[in-house]
């Protein structure tokens, strides 16, 4: 391994540090900003294949366009976080579970698929968001033993922290006809969940983050499985969960402004998910797609049956020829190539599909 002397100054004093460069490739050469991931099946590389839940894609036909096998990615391939971080010139970020992953200076995913910001959200079938902050807090602690102190500072707020959090929570009380949302008024219901990803963000502030990823709730309601929530107006989204996700988006954006505010240095970035997926289940062709509203993978109506790989009790299901025709894959997951355009777009698009930074914005800065 090569060493490198460097010197960090703060005023007048400076201090000689000896670095490991080959344990962390670039990271002070070319100050390119590791990765650290949170959230749900949007971005889970496959933590979920190292917990005991149903909620799995480590089955065929999941992974079958570019890994060729099933990651435990749900869609045929790369997510969005993967493609963001070749586009930030990182390797893939690997899962928090998967056993001998043990180098985290290019960051790594904690997110697992089916969870929320409530802890009650798909609860014990879940790595709930709590726990996954849990988690970044030991990294952050293994880190620190790894490196200084001032290189584990420069670590941590020059990394982007991309989270996928909201959708579960609001989509899953309707798809398990549980009563939780019947107890709340839409205002109290989003109000906690904004406040509890409020404390995770301002907790990842104070370990020495800085740079946040707010991709917006999609439109949970237009997804394939939706549309067979809506039964006989089937056709339509389903409308009851849109109040939810609408006001969510509002109080994120809000909320983030506010922290930009308040917090000295806190940067983020909001690609518009919610927009950019209605566009391309409504304009498909624009997009380059052949179907926007059916899914590639599953049964029934807009094969909005959550049945893909046979494994969810349904084993009959079917399978489109080719996925990067389709915006979904499965009955509420994007394709490879949906989350491919999502990520050129939030990469580099402008102010509004990706504000107040784009994320090649939101990597590169200091
Ligand atoms: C996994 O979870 C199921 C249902 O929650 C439970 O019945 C089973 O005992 C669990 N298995 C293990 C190995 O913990
Ligand atoms: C963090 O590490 C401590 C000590 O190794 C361990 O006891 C704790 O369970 C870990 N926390 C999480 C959330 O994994
Ligand atoms: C959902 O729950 C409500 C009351 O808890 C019940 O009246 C209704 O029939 C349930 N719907 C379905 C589809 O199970
Ligand atoms: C977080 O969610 C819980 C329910 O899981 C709720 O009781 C609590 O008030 C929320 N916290 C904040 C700060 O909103
Ligand atoms: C932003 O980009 C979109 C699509 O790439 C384009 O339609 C729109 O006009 C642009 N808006 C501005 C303000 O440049």
């Amino acid at each position: 391994m090569r060493k490198l002397s460097f010197r960090i100054c703060l005023f007048v004093f400076c201090t000689t540090s000896v670095v490991l460069t080959d344990a962390y490739p670039g990271l002070l050469k070319n100050h390119v900003s590791s990765l650290f991931i949170f959230g749900d099946s949007i971005f889970d590389a496959g933590n979920n294949n190292y917990i005991n839940t149903t909620y799995k894609a480590n089955y065929p036909p999941y992974g079958e366009t570019f890994f060729k096998h099933p990651t435990g990615r749900v869609s045929d391939g790369r997510l969005f976080p993967d493609f963001i971080a070749e586009y930030a010139k990182l390797p893939l970020i690997p899962p928090y579970l998967q056993p001998q992953n043990h180098e985290f200076t290019n960051g790594v995913n904690f997110a697992s698929s089916g969870s929320g910001a409530l802890v009650q959200t798909s609860q014990g079938m879940v790595i709930d968001l709590k726990t996954q902050l849990g988690y970044f807090k030991n990294v952050s602690r293994l880190l620190r033993q790894k490196l200084d102190d001032a290189e584990t500072d420069y670590l941590l707020s020059r990394a982007v922290y991309l989270f996928s959090v909201g959708g579960n929570d609001y989509a899953v009380p309707f798809v398990t006809n549980s009563s939780v949302l019947r107890s709340y008024s839409h205002q109290q219901f989003v109000g906690m969940v904004i406040g509890n990803l409020t404390s995770v963000v301002k907790e990842i502030y104070e370990i020495g983050g800085r740079k946040f990823g707010f991709p917006s709730v999609g439109p949970l309601g237009c997804l394939p499985y939706a549309k067979v929530l809506q039964g006989e107006t089937m056709g339509a989204c389903f409308d009851r969960v849109a109040p939810y996700e609408e006001l969510h988006n509002k109080q994120l954006s809000k909320l983030l402004q506010k922290l930009q505010r308040d917090l000295k240095g806190f940067k983020y970035s909001i690609p518009d998910f919610h927009t950019l997926l209605e566009e391309m289940i409504n304009h498909p062709s624009k997009y380059d797609f052949k179907e926007g509203k059916v899914a590639c993978c599953g049964s029934g109506p807009y094969r909005g049956i959550f049945s893909c790989g046979g494994r969810r009790g349904l084993k009959v299901y079917e399978l489109c020829d080719n996925p990067s025709e389709y915006v979904f894959f499965d009955s509420a997951h994007p394709t490879e190539r949906a989350y491919q355009q999502l990520a050129q777009l939030s990469w580099s698009g402008n102010s509004s599909v990706a504000g107040p930074y784009n994320l090649k914005a939101l990597f590169e800065s200091l």
